[in-house]
C-alpha cells in the first residue's frame, strides 16, 4: 500500500485530495493554509447552559468570598452564565441582601483575577444575588428558601438548582436530607428539570469516612447529581494533559515503559501553614495533597485512553489507572515524610511548622511528602513515579516531567556518561505554564562538545494570558452538567485505598532528623534518599523569571 502511494510529498498530496473530497481540507491551491495553527473545535463554543439558581451554602466562608463569587463574576464579565440566573447565598449570620452583596463585591476587588470591578457589569450581576439567613439543621430555614426560589418569576429558576456545598463535610449530609424535605432536591430525575450538588474536597479522612459520606449523600441524591470538585481538574494546564497525549502521535508513542525512564510530579508551594494550623494538623500533606491533586494528576498522566471523551468514559480510565497501583508495602522504601523548621524564604524568617498557630509543639505532622510508586499494568510495568509536594519550599510550581531512557553506551554515552542528559518533556502546570522538550544538541565551535538544549511552548506567548481560575471552568461545567472534571465515587474511594496503608504504616510514628527540612529549601535529606538507590535525582522546578 505505501509503495503504490510512492514518495512522502505524493503521499501527502493523495491525503490532501482524499480529505478535501470529504470538505474537512481547503484546496489545493489554498495549500498554505494547511500550515496555519487552525483550531479544530471539539463543542460549540459555549457550554449550553439553561436558565438556574445557585445556592451556595457558606455564604460568609472564605471559599466563596475568595473564589466562588471572583469566579462567577468573570463569567459574568464573559457573558458565559445562564440567562437568567440567580444566587442564593445561604449561611447563619443575620444579614440583608444589600450587606452580603457589599462583602462579596469586596471580595472581588481583592481576590478575583482582574483585581478590580466594572460598576456595570457588578451592578447587573449583583442585582441577580440574594441572601438567606438559615440554620443548616433548621427545616424552617429551607422552607424560607424555598419560598424565595417561589418568588423567582421564571419557572426554571424554582426547579433548576446548582447546591454548592461550601462548608465543612460533616455538615454535608443534614443538608441534603434537608433539601429533599423541602422538595428542592430530587433523587429521581424530573423530565424538564434538574438539582445538582457540588462538594467540596476533603471528601472525607479516610476510605471509611469517605464510603460513609458517599453512602449519606447517595441516600438523597443520585450519584449523578452529585459534582465533587478537586480545583486541579479545572486549571487549563490539566486539562491540557489529555489533548497533548491523546491529539499528538508523536509523543504517545513514546509514552511507556520502552521509552520512560520514570517520571517526577513535583506540585511544591513556597507558602507555609499560615493561618491554616487547625485544619492541617488533621490533613498533612497526604489528605491536603495526594489524596487529590497529584493523583489526579497521576492519573491523567498515566491513563489509557478512553473510548470517548464523555465523563463516564474518561473517569472509567482514571479509576482503572488507580486501580493500577500497586499498593505501598514497604513504607520505608517508598515513602518520605517532611516537616519544615524554622528557615529563611524570600529573605524573611518563616517559622517552624511546630510554632504555627493551633499547631501542636511535638506535632509529627507531614507538611511534605514524598512518594515512589508503581503502576502494575502493561504500559507502565517497572516505570517509577516520584511524587512529592511540600510547604515552605523555595519556589510554587507544579510539574511533570518525563525524564526518557538513556540512549545506549556507545558514541555520545560511551564518552560522556552520566553527564550525557536523558531527554524530557516537562509539563508545567503553574506558573510558567508551558511544556518544554530537553534535548541534546551540538554545542557551536571547532570543538566537539555536546549539551542540553531547550524547546519551550509557552501559553502566554503563544495564547496571550489568558487564565481563567478553575473555579470558572469547574461551576460552568457544573451547571452545565457535564461531569468529567469532577471525582466519582469510585475514583475518590480507590484513591483512599491508595493512601490509607502509608498512613497506617507511619503508625504514629515521630519524626526523625532525616526528615525535618528548613523552610526555603527543597525538603528533607530523607527524600533523596527514595531515588538514590536507583541513581535518580530529584529535578528541582526552576524559579519563574
Ligand atoms: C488546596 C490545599 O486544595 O490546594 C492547599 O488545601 C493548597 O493547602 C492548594 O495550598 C494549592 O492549590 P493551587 O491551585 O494554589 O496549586
Amino acid at each position: 500500500m505505501f509503495a503504490a502511494l510512492g514518495r512522502p510529498a505524493i503521499r501527502d498530496r493523495r491525503r490532501v485530495e482524499i480529505f478535501r473530497r470529504v470538505s474537512i481540507l481547503p484546496r489545493m491551491d489554498d495549500s498554505n493554509q494547511l500550515d496555519e495553527l487552525m483550531a479544530c473545535r471539539l463543542d460549540d463554543g459555549r457550554k449550553a447552559v439553561t436558565p438556574c439558581t445557585i445556592v451556595i451554602f457558606g455564604a460568609s466562608g472564605d471559599l466563596t468570598i475568595r473564589k466562588l463569587i471572583p469566579a462567577l463574576y468573570h463569567l459574568a464579565v464573559e457573558k458565559a452564565l445562564p440567562n437568567p440566573v440567580r444566587i442564593v447565598g445561604f449561611a447563619r449570620r443575620e444579614k440583608d441582601d444589600a450587606a452580603w452583596r457589599e462583602e462579596l463585591k469586596a471580595g472581588v476587588a481583592q481576590f478575583s483575577r482582574s483585581k478590580s470591578v466594572d460598576e456595570v457589569v457588578w451592578a447587573e450581576f449583583s442585582a441577580n444575588v440574594s441572601y438567606c439567613q438559615g440554620d443548616l439543621t433548621d427545616p424552617a430555614a429551607y422552607q424560607r428558601l424555598a419560598e424565595k426560589l417561589a418568588s423567582f418569576g421564571v419557572p426554571e429558576l424554582k426547579k433548576n438548582l446548582l447546591f454548592y456545598l461550601a462548608i465543612s463535610p460533616s455538615q454535608f449530609g443534614a443538608v441534603v436530607e434537608q433539601l429533599c424535605g423541602a422538595n428542592l432536591l430530587k433523587r429521581d430525575e424530573t423530565p424538564g428539570e434538574w438539582q445538582r450538588v457540588v462538594v467540596e474536597k476533603p471528601f472525607g479522612t479516610d476510605l471509611a469516612s469517605a464510603l460513609r459520606l458517599n453512602n449519606e449523600l447517595t441516600r438523597f441524591a443520585h450519584e449523578k447529581q452529585i459534582f465533587r470538585i478537586d480545583h486541579y481538574l479545572g486549571k487549563e494546564t490539566v486539562q491540557n494533559i489529555l489533548m497533548f497525549r491523546f491529539s499528538n502521535a508523536i509523543f504517545e508513542q513514546l509514552w511507556n515503559r520502552t521509552s520512560v525512564d520514570h517520571v517526577q510530579i513535583t506540585v511544591s508551594e513556597k507558602v507555609g501553614v499560615g493561618g491554616r494550623g487547625g485544619y492541617y494538623e488533621e490533613s498533612g500533606a497526604m489528605r491536603d495533597m495526594v489524596q487529590n491533586h497529584l493523583l489526579q494528576v497521576l492519573s491523567l498522566i498515566a491513563m489509557e485512553p478512553p473510548v470517548s471523551l464523555d465523563a463516564e468514559a474518561v473517569r472509567d480510565e482514571k479509576v482503572k489507572l488507580l486501580k493500577s497501583i500497586r499498593p505501598v508495602r514497604d513504607v520505608s522504601k517508598q515513602v518520605v515524610r517532611g516537616q519544615y523548621f524554622a528557615g529563611m524564604v524570600d529573605g524573611k524568617l518563616r517559622n517552624g511548622y511546630r510554632q504555627e498557630e493551633k499547631v501542636k509543639t511535638d506535632s509529627n505532622v507531614e507538611t511534605y511528602l514524598a512518594l515512589k510508586l508503581f503502576i502494575d499494568n502493561w504500559r507502565w510495568s517497572g516505570v517509577p513515579f516520584f511524587l512529592r509536594t511540600g510547604k515552605s519550599l523555595p519556589h510554587s510550581a507544579s510539574e511533570v516531567r518525563i525524564q526518557f531512557r538513556p540512549t545506549p553506551n556507545v558514541l555520545f554515552a560511551a564518552k560522556c556518561g552520566l553527564k550525557l542528559d536523558p531527554n524530557a518533556i516537562t509539563l508545567r502546570l503553574q506558573p510558567n505554564e508551558g511544556i518544554t522538550l530537553r534535548f541534546n544538541g551540538k554545542v557551536p565551535g571547532a570543538s566537539l562538545q555536546v549539551r542540553p538544549v531547550r524547546m519551550h511552548f509557552s501559553y502566554d506567548s503563544e495564547f496571550g494570558a489568558y487564565t481563567p481560575e478553575a473555579y470558572e471552568r469547574l461551576l460552568l461545567e457544573a451547571i452545565a452538567g457535564d461531569a468529567t472534571l469532577f471525582i466519582r465515587r469510585d475514583e475518590v474511594e480507590t484513591a483512599w485505598g491508595i493512601v490509607d496503608p502509608i498512613r497506617a504504616g507511619w503508625d504514629n510514628k515521630p519524626l526523625t532528623n532525616r526528615e525535618f527540612y528548613s523552610a526555603g529549601t527543597w525538603g528533607p535529606v530523607a527524600a533523596e534518599d527514595l531515588l538514590a538507590p536507583t541513581g535518580h535525582v530529584w529535578r528541582d522546578p526552576q524559579p519563574t523569571k
